[in-house]
């Protein structure tokens, strides 16, 4: 199956790109809102054996259908978004390869690090897109943070300190059970974000030693842990996560992405060079006034961005990867590697060991371009944009 490639004759303009949702929840039904705010792209099928499914698929006004490849078969869309429970992301991203069609595959990837290598190889060998939805990477001000730190503005990064904490209610987790089940816990959903990016921002992780603890509401995940982190280029990391401490301290709670999260003007991220600081989400650079001294005044300043929404750019970005006009941001091979920081620190947490990292699983190649040439690409375009 092919996208949809055709121009049309008369007016030389494509026909949309009819893309489909596997599961419609939290977080499905905000792709499909992207997908309306995205140019040239259409909804075509919702694939949700629920009756809620069933319900958002006659909202949307399309067809509906409870199994996805029996939607493929019926609908052979352009791409398909999957946003199901994390232990079906394997089966049903085999599913999308196995027709040709490219896959934006929520993040975590998978609950099981084997499964996704596999996963991620296929694509690869068959040359299919396979995308990994680490939104965030799509945001502006991740695109500015970057820009910054490649260009040497805080000089060589030294320590970085992250914080994801927050309270999740209980209904959270009782209106969607596989949340309290091993494998979706904050680790696993939650952290992994954090880890890409502190990836992209800061390099690749090549050692970990965590410490987790278990469930207070009696769920069969940890609600707490900390790691720390050795970069390849010498940085040291810290990072902490969980879903039931009361805190204003998240990448959720800072960053102003979606609304349904109280805002506040905290920050998540601290990273520390040899020249000065950056806090993110809130963008600002510390650096004393004249020469490098802790006796010498410091002061902030605060870096301009745009604030466009990382999910619509994420589903425009897809689009272009389907008409072969841009390469994957975060590939598959990208979310295999952060997955595999994520596995890392659960190994760790258990056995309270220090895990190395494996280079294996980096510096691949998706359809003749490397990962890192990918990321290339975007950066000078975000340069060139701002
Ligand atoms: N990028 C983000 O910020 C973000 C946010 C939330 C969740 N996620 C990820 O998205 C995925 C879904 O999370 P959620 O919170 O939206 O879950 P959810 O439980 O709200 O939604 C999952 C949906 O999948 C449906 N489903 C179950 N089995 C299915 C099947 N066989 N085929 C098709 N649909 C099926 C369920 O009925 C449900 O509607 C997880 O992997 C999660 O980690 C990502």
């Amino acid at each position: 199956m092919e996208a949809s490639e055709h121009s049309n004759a008369a007016t030389g303009a494509r026909p949309p790109l009819r893309l489909a949702i596997a599961g419609i929840g939290l977080v499905g039904q905000r792709h499909a809102d992207a997908i309306a705010q995205v140019a040239d792209t259409t909804l075509c099928a919702v694939v949700d054996p629920s009756d809620a499914g069933k319900a958002a698929a006659e909202r949307l006004g399309v067809p509906w259908f409870d199994d996805l490849r029996e939607m493929i078969l019926a609908q052979a869309p352009d791409g398909v978004i999957l946003s199901t429970p994390t232990k079906l992301h394997v089966d049903q991203g085999a599913a999308c390869l196995e027709a040709g069609i490219p896959v934006l595959i929520e993040k975590p990837l998978a609950d099981d690090l084997h499964a996704a290598r596999t996963l991620v190889e296929r694509a690869e060998q068959a040359r299919v897109a396979l995308l990994v939805g680490h939104h965030r990477r799509h945001n502006p001000l991740i695109r500015k943070a970057h820009e910054h730190i490649r260009g040497g503005t805080i000089g060589t990064v030294r320590a970085v300190q992250a914080t994801c904490w927050f309270y999740k209610p209980d209904a959270y987790f009782d209106g969607a059970p596989w949340r309290k089940q091993i494998g979706a816990g904050p680790i696993s959903v939650n952290l992994v974000h954090d880890i890409d990016l502190l990836r992209h921002l800061c390099g690749e992780i090549v050692s970990v030693q965590a410490q987790a603890a278990p469930s207070l509401r009696g769920y069969e995940n940890e609600d707490v842990a900390a790691a720390l982190l050795r970069f390849d280029n010498g940085a040291i990391g810290t990072i902490t996560v969980s879903d039931s401490i009361v805190a204003p301290w998240s990448w959720e709670m800072t960053a102003h992405e979606y609304p349904i999260y109280p805002a506040t003007s905290q920050s998540a991220y601290q990273i520390g060079g040899s020249l000065g600081s950056l806090s993110v989400p809130d963008l600002t650079i510390w650096s004393h006034n004249e020469r490098r001294d802790w006796w010498t005044p410091i002061s902030a300043t605060s870096v301009t961005r745009d604030t466009s929404d990382p999910l619509i750019n994420q589903m425009a970005h897809f689009a272009a990867v389907i008409r072969g006009d841009e390469a994957p941001l975060v590939s598959g091979r990208e979310g295999l590697r952060s997955l595999a920081v994520v596995d890392a620190i659960q190994k760790s947490a258990k056995s309270n060991a220090l895990v190395h990292l494996e280079k294996a699983d980096r510096d691949r190649t998706w359809g003749g371009k490397s990962t890192s040439q990918s990321t290339k690409t975007n950066e000078t375009k975000a340069k060139t944009a701002e």
